[in-house]
């Protein structure tokens, strides 16, 4: 394991049976509160924008945004919000996805992305891949191209690497 995978995941608290029995969440409040540990995924995450030539950054609601926002600003690259169903006041492109029990939609501003747009989307989590999956089909609609995906940590045993290939369609998945 490199420093920089020892620092981030040790900055990352597993909470038991949050937000219901049986599930371990991933929370990366500690990680947040420390400027280093920040600081270093920040940059890490910067130079994968850079090296998929992105020229927007994509935040998936709420903690992509949080994550997404300052590799935005580091890689000096404008930020788009991809939102949960009605909050964006303007003309929207939406996108529903399955999720366990029930569906789920987000929707992003239909002016912030274009054809000469080439997106990185940026998560902390990737889990079933459902999420990520929706938003990689928001881009596309939008005309833009995909750069990548970049999250800080993968739940490999749901499956959503493989869930994405397709959308991915050979854009680069990197995890931290
Ligand atoms: C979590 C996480 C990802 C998504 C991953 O967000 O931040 O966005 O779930 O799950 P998936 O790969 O199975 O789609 P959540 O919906 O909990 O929203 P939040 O960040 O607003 O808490």
């Amino acid at each position: 394991m490199t420093g920089i995978e020892e620092l981030l995941l040790s900055r990352i608290r597993d909470v038991a049976d949050y937000p219901e029995p049986g599930v371990m969440f991933k929370d990366i409040t500690p990680l947040l509160a420390d400027p280093a540990a920040f600081t270093a995924l920040t940059d890490a995450l910067a130079e994968v924008a850079a090296s998929t030539g992105a020229t927007k950054v994509v935040g998936l609601e709420a903690r992509g945004f949080i994550l997404g926002a300052p590799v935005a600003v580091r890689a000096g690259l404008g930020f788009i919000p991809v939102r949960k169903a009605g909050k964006l006041p303007g003309a929207t492109l939406s996108q529903a996805y399955d999720l366990e029990y029930g569906s789920a939609e987000i929707e992003v501003h239909a002016e912030d992305l274009t054809g000469d747009d080439r997106v990185l989307v940026v998560d902390d989590v990737l889990a079933t891949g459902g999420t990520a999956e929706a938003s990689i089909q928001l881009i596309r609609r939008a005309g833009a191209q995909v750069a990548g995906l970049a999250v800080l940590m993968e739940l490999g045993f749901l499956g959503g690497r493989a869930r994405l290939e397709p959308a991915l369609a050979g854009a680069p998945l990197e995890a931290l």
